[in-house]
């Protein structure tokens, strides 16, 4: 009830609030993840109507399949020939910066590219990206603000290198941004998000469509579709290492699907049939309640409150709330919380059923909740359905639980080492 208040009933008195949006604004500037209020609305209105159109979610299908079938098999194909070590999370993590870029501004980063040796190509962009991510990231750790802020003001340390690392990465988005304006316009609302905001800006006379404003949007998106899915991904791989029944079920499920289609072995699988995979669809959603990416979350109080269950809230309060704590609770999810058990996410028919946001707040809710939900279910689901029906993945150190490394979002410290075996050709498991 409490999130619920937070998230939708109170939602105007609990924005994310100046202390936030100051330490991010010099990477996000006033993008739609880092503004509040008639800022943040109008990005919103704009996305969300771009994000209901099936165009958009055909050009997300089109660049997960391309990049899983360029990039990711031949990659865990080499992998298992050679029998190398692969990092999952990595792989994971470049797989999402090239399909986010791609959807947001058509620009393919090729983080997934690799050379005979298994090694992964590096772009400049990308590296840019991370390390402004990273060092943003870290100014919430200092206790006072101005702290920050007077190295900020004398360029002194980490700050200088935020700085040339924000610089890099606005002039690559700028370049692309004023390219894109002045060439042709035909077709340009059926692709990437850019093409997309400026067709839908443009004949408006206020500021919307500044290359600025641009710049911000897109970077909001990627940064929000960046390290959410691959966090998951590296967590739902460790997870069925060792869970070889729930390996089972999404296998046989996918089988059947194929059967249902008429579809070949290996063939990829369409929009249709990807929403016919309940199984595999509680699977993911079992991951994000355990292992939510976004683990945690605050925003401030405008204005005194109290909370449904009592509770006094002052004026400039921090009010954060824990999913990942949430996915925990007998008092949600009984007494097998802590067990990684998919057919909670089923009823008696074997079909998802969804549950509220203020329960299972992965995703946000209430009108600030994740635009690219769809977006990362395709894409999680697409490259689970790809992995296991080809390869097994053995994980190194599968009985320990890796460490968690928490930034803007959960991941894993030190990756996810793991050894890939080609399944042998219609093999009957
Ligand atoms: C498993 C994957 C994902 C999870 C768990 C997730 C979770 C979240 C959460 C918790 C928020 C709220 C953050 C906040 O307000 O502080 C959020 C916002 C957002 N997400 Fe996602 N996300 C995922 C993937 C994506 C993808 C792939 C995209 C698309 C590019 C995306 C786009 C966004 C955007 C644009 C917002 C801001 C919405 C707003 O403030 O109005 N997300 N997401
Ligand atoms: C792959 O390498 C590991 C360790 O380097 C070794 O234990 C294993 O037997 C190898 N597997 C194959 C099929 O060569
Ligand atoms: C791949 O990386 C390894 C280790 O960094 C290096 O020794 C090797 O030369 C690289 N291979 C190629 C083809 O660049
Ligand atoms: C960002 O932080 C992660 C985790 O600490 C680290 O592994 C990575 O190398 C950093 N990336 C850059 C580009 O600084």
């Amino acid at each position: 009830m409490n999130v619920e208040h937070i998230f939708k009933t109170n939602f105007e008195n609990y924005p994310k609030g100046d202390w936030i949006i100051d330490v991010l604004h010099d990477f996000l500037g006033s993008g739609i993840f880092n503004s509040d209020g008639e800022l943040w609305k109008v990005q919103r209105k704009t996305a969300s109507f771009e994000f209901s159109k099936r165009s958009l979610r055909n050009f997300v299908m089109e660049t997960v399949q391309q990049e899983i079938q360029n990039r990711l098999l031949p990659l865990l194909q080499i992998a298992s020939e050679t029998n190398k070590t692969v990092d999952l999370q990595d792989i994971f993590e470049r797989f999402a910066f090239d399909n986010v870029c791609m959807i947001a501004f058509n620009h393919d980063p090729s983080c997934l590219v690799f050379d005979s040796s298994c090694n992964l190509s590096s772009s400049p962009f990308a590296f840019a990206f991370e390390r402004a991510a990273n060092l943003s990231a870290e100014r919430f750790r200092y206790a006072l603000p101005f702290l920050w802020k007077i190295k900020k003001l004398f360029n002194l340390g980490s700050e200088t290198i935020l700085r040339q690392s924000i610089s890099t990465v606005h002039d690559f988005a700028m370049n692309i941004i004023t390219s894109r304006k002045s060439s042709n316009k035909e077709n340009m609302q059926d692709t990437d998000l850019l093409s997309r905001f400026i067709v839908s800006t443009n004949n408006d006379n206020s500021n919307k469509n500044s290359d600025e404003f641009l710049r911000d949007i897109i970077v909001s998106f990627i940064l929000a579709g960046r390290d959410t899915t691959s966090s998951a991904l590296a967590w739902f791989f460790w997870l069925l290492s060792s869970k070889p029944q729930v390996e089972q079920k999404i296998i046989r499920e996918l089988k059947s699907i194929r059967t249902q289609f008429q579809k070949g072995p290996f063939e990829m699988f369409d929009y249709e049939e990807m929403r016919e995979m309940q199984y595999l669809h509680a699977a993911v959603t079992e991951v994000l309640r355990l292992y939510p990416p976004v683990a945690l979350d605050a925003r401030v109080c405008m204005e005194d409150d109290v909370m449904p269950d009592g509770t006094v809230v002052k004026k400039g309060c921090f009010v954060t709330y824990n999913a990942y704590a949430m996915g925990r609770l007998v008092g949600i999810w009984g007494r097998d919380c802590s067990s990684f058990v998919p057919e909670r996410w089923l009823d008696e028919k074997g079909m998802f059923r969804a549950e509220s946001p203020y329960r299972f707040p992965a995703f946000h809710g209430g009108p600030r909740m994740c635009l690219g939900k769809e977006m990362a279910y395709i894409q999680m689901k697409s490259i689970v359905a790809c992995v296991v029906e080809r390869f097994d993945i053995d994980v190194l150190g599968k009985d320990k639980c890796p460490d968690h490394l928490l930034s803007l979002t959960m991941r894993m410290k030190g990756g996810l080492p793991v050894r890939v075996r080609e399944k042998k050709i219609n093999g009957q498991d």
